[in-house]
């Protein structure tokens, strides 16, 4: 219970300090709306090794010198507590305590690896675990796809490769190879990102879309909820509401095609 409440203690300024950036983003972050929620006790609980101690994350240096100098460039690194006496923040707060780990020169059972289970994530990205129960998600909570398949917790943004969009999306391209390109005809929305159509934690739409129907295009290509231009006989914007505009027969080549340059097979 002592080193909870010192995590909390440590935790909290840092969290009081950000809450006005982070309560009205989109990023929400669950640990600051039980902060707010609670008053002054953050309802967090740091991973726990039984019969272990915090020792600060300078404790790891020695053994891990290249994971801890890069750590420094990362996001999570700010919840670090300065000074020798670091405690849970840090390292430890995905890994747990670390006294057993240090003191047997490394054992692997000592300490905890976060990659197969998302649970030590979940902690602090509490909304995380809802996004990824939804109907059309990434299977991370089957245990097939990890967080860090998408996201390097040690270095800079949080994301995979680095974090421009487009090292991001290469994030997706190495597990969604069709997706790659090089198109004949490129739809230009893939410039924007992957995340600009799929959120990939989950949503409740098909392919993890962000939107179920023409909507998704439709911020983008406003211009053709009206048009009258004839297709087939048709006005465009009455095929709009006869189907997705990806439905069999139509923009089927979402991301691209090879032949045909209104993303048609
Ligand atoms: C005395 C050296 C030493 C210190 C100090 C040390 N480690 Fe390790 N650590 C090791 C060794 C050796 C391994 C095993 C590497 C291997 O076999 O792949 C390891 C493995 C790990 C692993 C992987 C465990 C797994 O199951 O895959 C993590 C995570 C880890 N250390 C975190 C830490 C953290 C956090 C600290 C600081 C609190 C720390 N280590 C301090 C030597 C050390
Ligand atoms: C945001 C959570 C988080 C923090 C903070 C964190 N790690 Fe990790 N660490 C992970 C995850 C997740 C993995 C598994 C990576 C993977 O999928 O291969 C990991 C893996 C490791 C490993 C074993 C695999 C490897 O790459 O060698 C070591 C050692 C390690 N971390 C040390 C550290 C040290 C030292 C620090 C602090 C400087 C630290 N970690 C901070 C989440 C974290
Ligand atoms: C002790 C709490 C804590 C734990 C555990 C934790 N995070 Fe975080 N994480 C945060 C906070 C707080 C931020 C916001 C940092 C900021 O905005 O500067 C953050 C930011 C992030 C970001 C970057 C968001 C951005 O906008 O840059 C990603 C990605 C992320 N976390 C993933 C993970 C993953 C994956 C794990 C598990 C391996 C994990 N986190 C574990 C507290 C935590
Ligand atoms: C399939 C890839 C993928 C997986 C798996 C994944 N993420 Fe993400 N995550 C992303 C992308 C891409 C973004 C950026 C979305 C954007 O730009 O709108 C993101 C954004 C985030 C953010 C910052 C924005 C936000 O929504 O709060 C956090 C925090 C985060 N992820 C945490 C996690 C955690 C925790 C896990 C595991 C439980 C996880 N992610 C698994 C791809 C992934
Ligand atoms: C580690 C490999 C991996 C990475 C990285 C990855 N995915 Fe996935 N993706 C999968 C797996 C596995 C599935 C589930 C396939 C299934 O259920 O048949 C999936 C499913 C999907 C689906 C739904 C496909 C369907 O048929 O319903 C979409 C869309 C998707 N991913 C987009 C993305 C995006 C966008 C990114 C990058 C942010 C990404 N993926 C990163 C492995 C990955
Ligand atoms: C302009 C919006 C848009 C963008 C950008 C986008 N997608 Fe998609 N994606 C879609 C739509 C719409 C579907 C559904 C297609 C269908 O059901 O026939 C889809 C389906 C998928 C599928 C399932 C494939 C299948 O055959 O069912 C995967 C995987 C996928 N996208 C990955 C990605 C990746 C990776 C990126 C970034 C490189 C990306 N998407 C960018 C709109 C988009
Ligand atoms: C992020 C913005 C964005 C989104 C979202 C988007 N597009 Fe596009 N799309 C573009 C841009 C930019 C172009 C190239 C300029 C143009 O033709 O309007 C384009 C071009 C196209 C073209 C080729 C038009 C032509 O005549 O050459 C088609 C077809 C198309 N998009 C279909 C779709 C469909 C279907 C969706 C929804 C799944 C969609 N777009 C979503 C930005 C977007």
């Amino acid at each position: 219970m002592k080193s909870f409440s010192a995590f909390s203690a440590r935790l909290q300024p840092w969290l009081s300090q950000r809450r006005v950036l982070l309560f009205g983003s989109v990023v929400g972050l669950a640990v600051v709306a039980i902060s707010c929620a609670t008053a002054n006790r953050l309802v967090v609980a740091p991973p726990q090794i039984p019969g272990a101690t915090y020792v600060g994350s300078k404790e790891c240096v020695d053994c891990h010198e290249k994971i801890t100098k890069e750590f420094i460039t990362a996001d999570h690194a700010r919840l670090q507590a300065p000074g020798k006496n670091a405690l849970a923040a840090g390292c430890e707060s995905c890994h747990g305590p670390g006294s057993k780990h240090v003191e047997s020169g490394g054992a692997l059972n000592t300490i905890l690896n976060p990659r197969k289970n998302a649970d030590t994530c979940f902690a602090c990205h509490l909304d995380k675990r809802g996004q990824f129960s939804l109907p059309h998600s990434h299977p991370v909570l089957a245990g097939k796809v990890s967080c860090t398949d998408c996201h390097d917790p040690h270095r800079g943004a949080g994301f995979a490769g680095g974090q421009s969009l487009l090292t991001r999306d290469d994030t997706c391209i190495k597990c969604h190879a069709a997706q790659r390109g090089p198109f004949a005809f490129e739809h230009e929305a893939m410039r924007d990102g992957c995340a600009t159509c799929h959120n990939p934690h989950g949503t409740v739409n098909a392919k993890m879309l962000t939107a179920r129907n023409a909507n998704l295009c439709l911020k983008c290509h406003v211009q053709d909820a009206n048009s009258s231009v004839l297709i087939g006989g048709m006005p465009h914007s009455a095929l709009l509401r006869q189907g997705t505009c990806w439905t069999a027969g139509c923009h089927e080549a979402v991301h691209g095609s090879q032949i045909n340059s209104t993303l048609r097979y």
